[in-house]
């Protein structure tokens, strides 16, 4: 299948084309490049352009005739939704509705959604199922909302069929070391806490030891890049073959605290974590961790490499070989 990826320059997105194409498929690439990495493209057909163009995207739909899209293409810190909430609803509501508009004029109507468990907020119950609750507590989780509610509704009306995906915390990067996490800046625990060992930061903060946890921090279920990947590539396989429309939770069914996350860094590097404790980052939940059945049940997919060592491992050899793409001037 040929398969429009938007986003696909990105963090999830650059795995997920690769995944696409090993399984014998055809990823086109749309990205405007603002977050995203020309290098983690790996050299697939690559369409620049911006979601808040209806015209950029109506012209990656006429040239290629895609059977589906899986839209990663978003503004994806929450801490930054805070401060900037006009230009989260504006790039992941407003490019989302877009995107649809323009996918109806083609007449494509599968796609796979990135979701995320900052839908969930702080949650009643962990693990968290797909039928918890979805009351966001920040402008990115909310954003994230409306574009479930987005793709329910047009599948109500206009016969969208839909995967909304929502990752818990995405970790590693990919086994070889072709493509990995660059983010700027990098605020996401595992890359900082590799970041600490190299001696690029000068360590590592622990947002908070006061969290009603067992050794007081924040507890995460993380899930390895790769096996998002395969779940996205699964997903559109799915609908595909005339599977109906879902919500599936992305996570491994076990948590981590930033503790533990500290002591497997530790283990897997053989060094020292430079490491300080600070106070809570406000927007936390204390504990996020996935029911992770439903997806195993109804899509077959099941984590392979999200032992916490694992990803950790992964993400090392990433680090130690640069950690970077080539920057942009
Ligand atoms: N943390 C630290 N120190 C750091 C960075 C993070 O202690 O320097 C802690 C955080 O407080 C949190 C945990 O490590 O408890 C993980 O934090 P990340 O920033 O790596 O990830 P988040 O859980 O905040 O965010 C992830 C995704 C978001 C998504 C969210 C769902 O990156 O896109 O999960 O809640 F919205």
């Amino acid at each position: 299948m040929k398969i429009l990826v938007t986003g696909g320059a990105g963090y999830i997105g650059s795995h997920t084309a690769r995944a696409l194409r090993a399984k014998g498929h055809e990823p086109v690439i749309f990205d405007n490049l603002s977050r995203g990495h020309r290098e983690a493209a790996l050299g697939e057909a690559l369409v620049e352009g911006d979601l808040l163009s209806v015209e950029d995207i109506s012209r990656a739909l006429a040239v290629h005739r895609v059977e589906g899209v899986i839209h990663f293409a978003a503004l994806t810190y929450v801490g930054e939704s805070v401060a900037h909430p006009d230009a989260y609803y504006r790039a992941n509501v407003t490019g989302t509705l877009n995107l649809l508009d323009a996918m109806r004029r083609h007449g494509v109507s599968k796609i796979i959604f990135s979701s995320s468990a900052a839908t969930y907020g702080e949650p009643d119950r962990v693990p968290i199922g797909e039928d918890h609750p979805q009351r966001p507590v920040n402008p990115y989780g909310r954003t994230k909302l409306i574009g479930e509610w987005m793709l329910q509704d047009h599948d109500q009306a206009f016969g969208f069929r839909h995967v909304a995906l929502r990752y818990f915390n995405a970790a590693g990067c990919s086994e070889d070391g072709k493509i990995g996490e660059d983010h700027d800046p990098e605020t996401h625990l595992i890359p900082r806490v590799l970041l600490a060992i190299t001696g690029e930061i000068p360590a590592v903060t622990i947002l908070g030891t006061d969290w009603n946890t067992p050794d007081g921090t924040c507890i995460r279920d993380y899930i390895h890049v790769e096996d998002l990947a395969d779940a996205h590539v699964l997903a559109i396989e799915h609908l595909a073959g005339g599977g109906g429309s879902a919500a599936w939770n992305l996570g491994t069914g076990s948590g981590h605290s930033v503790r533990e996350v500290l002591a497997a860094a530790e283990k897997v590097t053989g060094k020292k974590v430079p490491a300080v404790e600070g106070p809570r980052r406000p927007g936390d939940p204390s504990v996020l961790v996935a029911a992770s059945d439903k997806v195993k049940r109804e899509l077959g997919w099941k984590p392979q490499r999200s032992g916490l060592e694992d990803i950790v491992s992964s993400a090392w050899r990433w680090v130690r070989a640069g950690g970077r793409y080539a920057r942009r001037t």
